[in-house]
């Protein structure tokens, strides 16, 4: 572990003196980067903060805190990635320093994000345009936004953000989650009526396929819904999205970056980071040792030299896939696959809960 952990301090180290906006994925092993912190940036002010946590060193809580002052106008942006941006940074930083200036923000973007909820169909979503029309978008992404309004019904006792996060889960448990429990990725729907216009997978192969990304999402984000909500129907259908999982993985236990590309050639580490640490907390949760075991052999597999990039580019994990029908990010590194590892790693170190 300690060879591991020298080699993501080493990363982090050269990153640190070489960006100067917000890291999000790479080109031919180099970070390309967002001066807004675009979905990612909280990911990076993340493993900052982890690496404040490992170390104690004072240098990276600084600099967590002086990435995190970039991203604080965000949380009035009306984005369902609010989750993405603030939990890693701000909700993180709160937690490890108490510091009540970190809360405050957090709770503003929990604000605004509980402003983004559809009073019909009852998702938490984003406008977006169909043929010249606006209409409503959700993702199954979203479940891993949740985790910064289930933070801040805890926080407040505000019955409201828990009332979003809960119906928003139960609706995605009815519309996104398929007979088999693969998960479709995007819904959009009439913004007056909520009725659903269409079900598609944009990330994936084909709109009936399951993205293995996105089914990492949806088991680390019913994970965290039954953890906060205590609903059963929460860690039965976690449970389930983590079976389908596991059961397409492939030898090496890292996915291709969906489940249904017949040619099998392209791997998604970060769905493979994401989905570690969501069955680390699903395996407490459930008390089912499985899931911890799989966890393992998945960190296994990315802590070898096929997956850990020791030395070669800028990115902690290599062979990550964004979004493979745009040709972005295809076989690169991640910032937020990098951030998931090291938090899972971190798990298993006892460092987190
Ligand atoms: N949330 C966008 C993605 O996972 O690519």
């Amino acid at each position: 572990m300690n060879n591991i952990l020298e080699i993501i301090l080493d990363k982090v180290n050269k990153n640190i003196v070489n960006l100067r906006d917000f890291p999000h994925i790479t080109k031919n092993g180099k970070w390309t980067t967002t001066k807004d912190g675009y979905w990612t940036g909280g990911f990076w002010v993340g493993l900052l903060w982890l690496c404040y946590k490992i170390t104690k060193d004072k240098k990276y809580k600084e600099l967590a805190y002086s990435w995190a002052e970039r991203l604080k106008g965000r949380r009035f942006d009306k984005t369902f990635d609010l989750g993405f941006l603030f939990y890693p940074s701000f909700v993180l930083g709160y937690k490890f320093t108490g510091d009540e200036n970190l809360g405050r923000i957090s709770l503003d973007a929990a604000k605004t994000l509980s402003t983004l909820v559809h009073k019909k169909s009852k998702f938490v979503y984003c406008v977006t345009y169909l043929n010249g029309e606006k209409v409503g978008r959700t993702i199954i992404d979203v479940m891993m936004n949740l985790p910064l309004l289930w933070w801040a019904f805890e926080e407040t006792g505000n019955g409201i953000y828990y009332d979003i996060a809960y119906t928003h889960s139960i609706r995605t448990i009815e519309e996104f989650i398929r007979g088999s429990y693969s998960t479709i990725h995007v819904i959009d729907f009439d913004l007056d009526t909520g009725n659903i216009i269409r079900k598609i997978t944009t990330q994936g192969y084909r709109d009936e396929s399951c993205w293995s990304r996105g089914q990492a999402w949806a088991i680390y984000g019913f994970a965290l819904a039954y953890k906060t909500a205590k609903d059963k129907i929460f860690l039965k259908t976690a449970k389930k999205l983590a079976s389908y999982f596991i059961e397409h993985l492939p030898e090496d236990y890292v996915p291709y970056w969906d489940f249904n590309d017949p040619e099998k050639s392209v791997k998604d580490s970060s769905a493979a980071a994401i989905a570690s640490s969501g069955l680390l907390t699903l395996s407490n949760l459930s008390r089912q040792e499985r899931f911890k075991e799989i966890a393992m052999k998945i960190l296994n597999s990315l802590s070898s030299k096929q997956y850990l990039a020791k030395g070669d580019g800028d990115g902690i994990l290599k062979h990550g896939c964004f979004h493979k029908p745009a040709g972005l990010g295809v076989d690169e590194c991640l910032i937020w696959g990098d951030y998931y590892f090291v938090e899972a790693l971190m798990k298993i170190m006892g460092e987190l809960e």
